[in-house]
Parts: C-alpha cells; structure tokens; sequence
C-alpha cells in the first residue's frame, strides 16, 4: 500500500508519482508514492480505506480538491481562500490538514525560476475556476500594483472577489469579450479552453512593452496562448515548473525537506515540450 498518493478522478496521466519520487530518490527519503484513482462521489471513503492502510499524506486533484478541504479539521488560510486543497496529511495528534500549494508554487515559478517581476505590476488574470482560485491569494502577497479578473461567467468572478478584497490590493473585474486593450505587465491564463479544444482570441495591445504571460496548463494545451503572447513581444511560460514547484512545497510539508526542483523540471520538460 502507498504511504503517499495523488487522489483523483481520472488520474491516469498524473505526473505526480513521477515528480515525489525523483524528490525522494534526491532526498534520500524512501517513500511509496501511487496514483489512486476515487470514484467519483468516494473521495472521503477512499481517503478513509487508504489511511488504514498507512496512507501518511495524499494530493489531491480534480474534482476533489473542494471537498478535500471540507474534510480537514485544520487549513491554512491560503486553502480557505481558494476554497480547495491539494495537499492532506496528518498531525501528530492525528488531526486531518489541509493546504493548497498550487498558488505558492506558481509564485515561486514566476519570481524566482522564470524571473517575471510581480510586485507593482499590472496584471490581469484569464478565468475564474479552480485553477485561479487556487492561486489568486498568493500571487496578491507579491503586491501587484493591480488585478483585473476576466471571466467568460461573469458570474463566477463576485465571489472570488470578496474572497480577497480584504488583501491590500486593488481588483477589477471584466466581463469577457470586453478585456481592455491597454497594455499589461503580466497576463495569467487559467481557463480550461484550450484543453477543451477551443482556443479564444485575445485583443492586440493586451501586453505593454517587456510583458509577460504565463498559462497554468503545459505543453501543447499551453501552445495557443503563448504565441499570440509571442506575438505581441511578450515573455512566456507554460504551467511545467507550477507543477513542480507545487509538488516541491507539498513534499517540504510531509518531509521537512526542500527538494531541488531543477533537475526534475528540466528531466520533464524533455518528455513535455
Ligand atoms: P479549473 O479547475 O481547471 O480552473 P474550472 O473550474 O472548470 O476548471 O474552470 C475552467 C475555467 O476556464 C473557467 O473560468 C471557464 O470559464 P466559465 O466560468 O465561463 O466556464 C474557463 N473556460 C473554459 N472553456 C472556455 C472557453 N472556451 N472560453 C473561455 N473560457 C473558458
């Protein structure tokens, strides 16, 4: 049975299994690390039969996450916020937490590997779903000079608002088909369209000069996004070294280890283009 696991539904093409257990091969930690896959509607009896069977912390992925946090006794403020959690374990005293590293971790990305500034920055961000919420508390800590939110629902975007308008920096919100054309320092995508096959069209004069763009998915479901970025002079990144990252700050809060994420990123980026 996995001491450790990534729960979700489906799960199959997790990249997960692979990522814990180069961390742990770099680490010197020895752990068991297995995609799970939970019916849907079953997460909290799966949680429960793999605890039994010495489960010590699991992520938590699609379509779980909101319920994954429901489920703690305790949860960080950056897992309230966004609603969802991705990372569970167990206290000492055996208490379920929970935390979501996903925002942190495109945070970390961001700032320190692509080197994109954040703080007194423009930024608007593309989406209103889990991907957005997951990461929308941390990326206000690095103080952007403002956040426009944009989303095809717009009825999606009031909440995520108050969720966060007690953060210290400014929001706005557009509806989509309206996105201003004047020009951002940064433009995030976290909508699903292109995994779903359909790309959208993004006005010209949506980057200022030196900009930035980085979309949460990777590889080709990235391509689309990027190159109308590209092709506006702005600066790209896919969401590869957010998956790392994120996988990185979940190991440190299971092992108390910080993992080099170099080498693990530059081995998935071979397989991942
Ligand atoms: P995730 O957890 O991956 O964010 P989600 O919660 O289903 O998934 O959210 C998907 C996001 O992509 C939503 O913001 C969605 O817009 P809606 O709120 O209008 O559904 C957005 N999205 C998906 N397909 C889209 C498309 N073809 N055009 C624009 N936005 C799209």
């Amino acid at each position: 049975h996995p001491n450790y696991a990534v729960i979700g539904h489906p799960i199959a093409h997790s990249r997960s299994p692979h990522i814990h257990t180069r961390f742990a091969a770099l680490t010197g930690i020895t752990l068991n690390y297995e995609a799970i896959e939970a019916p849907v509607g079953a997460f909290a009896a799966t949680l429960r039969t793999l605890r039994l069977q010495g489960l010590k912390g699991c992520n938590v992925t699609l379509p779980f996450k909101p319920e994954a946090l429901s489920l703690a006794e305790l949860s960080s403020d950056r897992a309230q916020r966004a609603g969802a959690a991705n990372t569970l374990g167990w206290s000492d005293q055996g208490r379920l937490w929970a935390d979501n590293t996903d925002g942190a971790g495109l945070c970390r990305d961001l700032t320190e590997r692509a080197g994109f500034p954040v703080a007194g920055r423009r930024l608007l961000i593309l989406g209103a779903g889990g991907a957005v919420a997951g990461c929308l508390a941390p990326l206000l800590a690095l103080r952007p000079a403002h956040v426009t939110l944009c989303n095809r629902s717009p009825e999606k975007l009031r909440p995520l608002l108050d969720r966060h308008q007690d953060l210290g920096v400014p929001l706005a919100v557009l509806p989509w088909g309206e996105c201003p054309v004047h020009g951002f320092d940064g433009v995030l995508n976290g909508t699903s369209a292109a995994l779903g096959g359909s790309a959208f069209s993004l006005p010209q004069g949506l980057w200022a000069k030196g900009a930035w763009a980085l979309d949460m998915v990777y590889g080709p479901a990235a391509a689309a996004f990027l190159q109308a970025a590209r092709d506006q002079g702005a600066s790209t990144r896919d969401g590869l070294g957010m998956l790392v990252e994120q996988a990185a700050l979940s190991f440190e809060r299971w092992h108390g280890v910080r993992p080099d994420t170099n080498p693990v990123f530059n081995e998935l980026r071979q397989i991942v283009p």
